[in-house]
């Protein structure tokens, strides 16, 4: 038996580091994906790249975290796995993508949610959705170092084609939401800043976000269990104590909850226009307040208000290179494209990868 897992990136509307706030937020699944070809093996696993990397292992011996990054998502996934079932199978794993990595887009999650997906298969654990999401956060968690969310777990495995998810990350409550973008395209524009997201200042915002909420429940007297749920009025008297900076994560937080929230009312309404002005607003938060983008996003972005034909644009996903979301009109995206990565490239001497974002199904998966 074969087991084939397709796995998609993630592109998110909007809502940016509100997950692990406990806030809300927008993505949807994108038709690049990750392919995992899986197969029982008797003695020895074997997992290889189309990048020309490859690992082999046996699954029922220890191991210890590899100095290699990308193994560490399979021994992960492996180690979390052998909680549930201590004997796994051996397995081969041969892994194709069409998702470019480190472009914020979600490749590591991608294959994370694929692995599992695939070995639970393989060794009938019979997960469902929300135990892959919490095993895979565990992953990310204890053998990445990043302290994310579960937006992108979520997406992977829930998406509908050509629909967001609204998603309360506290209550993991969510509404499907189908979009319509008439004679508009989302288009993404990859930096080609690659990062891995748990060296730069990710987890620093997840702590700032921390303390910013025991400061204010401490001095507000309240029992907030996330920085998404404060009322505005405690963020206020708390400003001087939190401070500059704090004030300033914790204010982009709550604008970013309220963008979400009015960006659902607009695309529901069609209101492409208005909810453009939100995807600016949203990247000048996250460039301003919450310092996660880079000169290269910021150009990017506001580069595309010269044209009236873009409706919005934003830095998308952790930030720190990555990539831009713009919902642009589609006569437009030949030359704009060619524009764009004409002066980007003569500012900043980086190719720039334009994507043209269809958005597809969640994780699907087939037996042969
Ligand atoms: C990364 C994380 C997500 C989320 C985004 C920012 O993609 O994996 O959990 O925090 O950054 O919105």
């Amino acid at each position: 038996m074969k087991i084939k897992v397709t796995s998609p990136g993630r592109v998110n509307l909007i809502g940016e580091h509100t997950d692990y706030n406990g806030g809300y937020v927008l993505p949807c699944a994108l038709d690049l994906t990750i392919d995992l070809f899986i197969e029982k093996k008797s003695n020895q696993s074997y997992v290889e790249t189309d990048l020309g990397y490859s690992m082999s292992f046996n699954v029922n011996t220890a191991f210890k975290k590899s100095n290699k990054h990308w193994e560490n998502y399979v021994l992960g996934v492996i180690n979390e796995l052998k909680q549930i079932k201590s004997e796994l199978s051996n397995f081969s794993c041969s892994i194709k993508s069409t998702l470019p990595y480190g472009a914020g887009i979600s490749s590591s999650s991608a294959l994370v949610c694929g692995l599992i997906k695939g070995l639970s298969i393989l060794n009938n654990l019979s997960l469902d959705n929300s135990e892959i999401i919490n095993l895979s956060r565990n992953v990310e968690h204890n053998y990445i170092g990043l302290l994310g969310g579960i937006m992108d777990q979520f997406t992977i495995l829930n998406a509908k084609k050509n629909t967001a998810i609204l998603l309360d990350c506290e209550k993991l409550y969510s509404k499907f939401i189908k979009l319509e973008f008439k004679e508009y395209k989302l288009l993404l524009l990859d930096t080609n800043v690659k990062h891995n997201l748990a060296n730069t200042e990710y987890n620093k915002r997840v702590s700032e976000c921390n303390e910013s909420l025991q400061i204010i429940n401490r001095l507000c007297k309240k029992n907030y269990s996330n920085l998404s749920q404060v009322k505005r009025l405690d963020l206020s008297l708390s400003k001087e104590k939190l401070g500059e900076t704090l004030y300033k994560r914790a204010s982009y937080i709550l604008d970013e909850n309220q963008r979400v929230i009015n960006s659902v009312e607009f695309l529901e309404n069609r209101k492409l226009k208005e909810f453009g002005q939100l995807m600016y607003e949203s990247h000048f938060g996250l460039k301003n307040y919450y310092e996660v983008s880079c000169k290269e996003l910021d150009f990017l972005v506001e580069y595309s208000m010269n044209y009236e034909q873009i409706l919005g644009s934003r830095m998308m996903g952790g930030g720190f290179g990555g990539c831009t979301l713009s919902l642009i009109k589609e006569s437009l995206i030949d030359k704009y494209i060619r524009e764009i990565k004409q002066e980007y490239f003569s500012k900043f001497k980086r190719k720039l990868n334009p994507i043209i974002a269809n958005l597809n199904e969640g994780i699907q998966t087939s037996l042969n």
